[in-house]
This record gives structure tokens, C-alpha cells and sequence, in this order.
């Protein structure tokens, strides 16, 4: 990990909106299976940060930003909205890294301070997917997330052409307790 990153929570503000925005255009022009389908209009990016943030600060998620002084290195959001049977549960995703900056240890270092935050709010089943094409899996793998399965033909790739996902989980803490 880059010694001079520094990772945080994100809020609602045009800054951080814009920043989100172009690490998501990029990431999709490049092939990243994050939902959206290249080219992504910048006003669609940011209307999509725009309300992710707001729920962020709501509570209902985290999105966290991986920066080297002022500038944006990468992303990865908690999700914590979930049901009243599944307080232990959070699923992680949108974790992407600028192409400027891969292969520098920031996603993982995302997503360890996602597992600790997580970890923090008693959130002790983590679940995630990735496409089976060019998506993450053996970041996944490394950082002892188990492998479920995998679902063919779930999402068009970002350029054409259909991927199916992989889907992992990990446990972070203690089983919860019983209800
Ligand atoms: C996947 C992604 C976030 C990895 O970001 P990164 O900051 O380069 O990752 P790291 O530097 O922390 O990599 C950690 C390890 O995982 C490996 N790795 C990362 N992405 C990988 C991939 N797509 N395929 C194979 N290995 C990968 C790295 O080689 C590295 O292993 P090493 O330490 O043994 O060299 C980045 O490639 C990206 O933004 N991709 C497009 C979006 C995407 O697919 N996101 C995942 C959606 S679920």
C-alpha cells in the first residue's frame, strides 16, 4: 500500500460527486463489470453518486475513498441496509481502482478498512459478486473470501456480450447471537 494513502468515509458534496463520477466512467470505459454499460454519461455517474452519498448519509451504506493527497485512487461502498432478520449481514461492492493506481495494493487496502467498519458495527457476514469475466475474483480468493457459485449469463459486460457472476461470502466475527 502507497504509504501516503489515506482512506475515509465519503459525503455528499460536487467534489466528491465529480471525483466518484470520473472513476466510474473510466472504470467502465476499461471493462469494469459495476453495473453500468460503456460509454456511462457523466451526468448518469453522477446522478448515481449523487445517490449513493445521500445514502451514506443516511446511514443505510459507506462509501469509502482511497486518496494520495487530493486525488481520488479508488472506491469501494459497505451496504448496510439490510432486513431486521439479517442485522449481521453487509454486502460490499462498486470497489474500483483508477487505472493510474492498479496494482498498488488500493483495493485491498479498501477493502480491509470495509471488513473493519463492518467488524465495528457487528456486521459479521460479508457478501460480495464479481463478473467471471475480468472481474475480481482472485483479489477475492486472496483476501479468504469463499467462493458460493457461480450464475452464467447474469449481466451484459460493459462493451457487449454476456458474463456471468461469481458469488462469495466471508465471516468476519463471532457466529450472532441467537434471536
Ligand atoms: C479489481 C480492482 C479493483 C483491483 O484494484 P487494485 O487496486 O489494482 O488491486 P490491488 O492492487 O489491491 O490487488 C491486490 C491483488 O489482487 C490481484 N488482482 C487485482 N485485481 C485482479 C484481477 N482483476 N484479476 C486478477 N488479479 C487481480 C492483484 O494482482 C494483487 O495481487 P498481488 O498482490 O499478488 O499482486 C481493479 O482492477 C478495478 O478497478 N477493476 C475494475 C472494476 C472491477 O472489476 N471491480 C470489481 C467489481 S466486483
Amino acid at each position: 500500500m502507497p504509504a501516503e494513502m489515506d482512506i475515509r468515509p465519503l459525503s455528499a458534496g460536487d467534489e466528491t460527486i465529480s471525483a466518484l463520477s470520473e472513476l466510474l466512467v473510466e472504470t467502465v470505459a476499461n471493462g469494469g463489470s459495476v453495473s453500468f454499460m460503456h460509454p456511462l454519461p457523466l451526468k448518469a455517474a453522477e446522478a448515481f453518486w449523487s445517490g449513493a452519498l445521500a445514502a451514506a448519509d443516511k446511514g443505510e451504506r459507506v462509501v469509502l475513498g482511497a486518496f494520495e493527497g487530493d486525488r481520488l485512487m479508488g472506491t469501494v461502498s459497505l451496504f448496510l441496509d439490510f432486513p431486521p432478520n439479517q442485522p449481521h449481514r453487509a454486502e460490499i461492492g462498486k470497489l474500483m481502482t483508477a487505472v493510474a493506481f492498479r496494482g498498488r495494493g488500493v483495493a485491498s487496502a479498501l477493502m480491509a478498512v470495509a471488513e473493519t467498519i463492518a467488524a465495528e458495527r457487528s456486521r459479521t457476514h460479508l457478501v460480495l459478486d464479481t463478473a467471471t469475466d475480468d472481474g475480481a475474483a482472485p483479489l477475492y480468493e486472496k483476501l479468504g473470501y469463499t467462493r458460493v457459485g457461480e450464475i452464467p449469463d447474469f449481466a451484459f459486460k460493459p462493451h457487449g456480450g454476456l458474463t456471468g457472476t461469481i458469488l462469495f461470502w466471508k465471516r468476519i466475527g463471532a457466529h450472532p447471537a441467537t434471536a
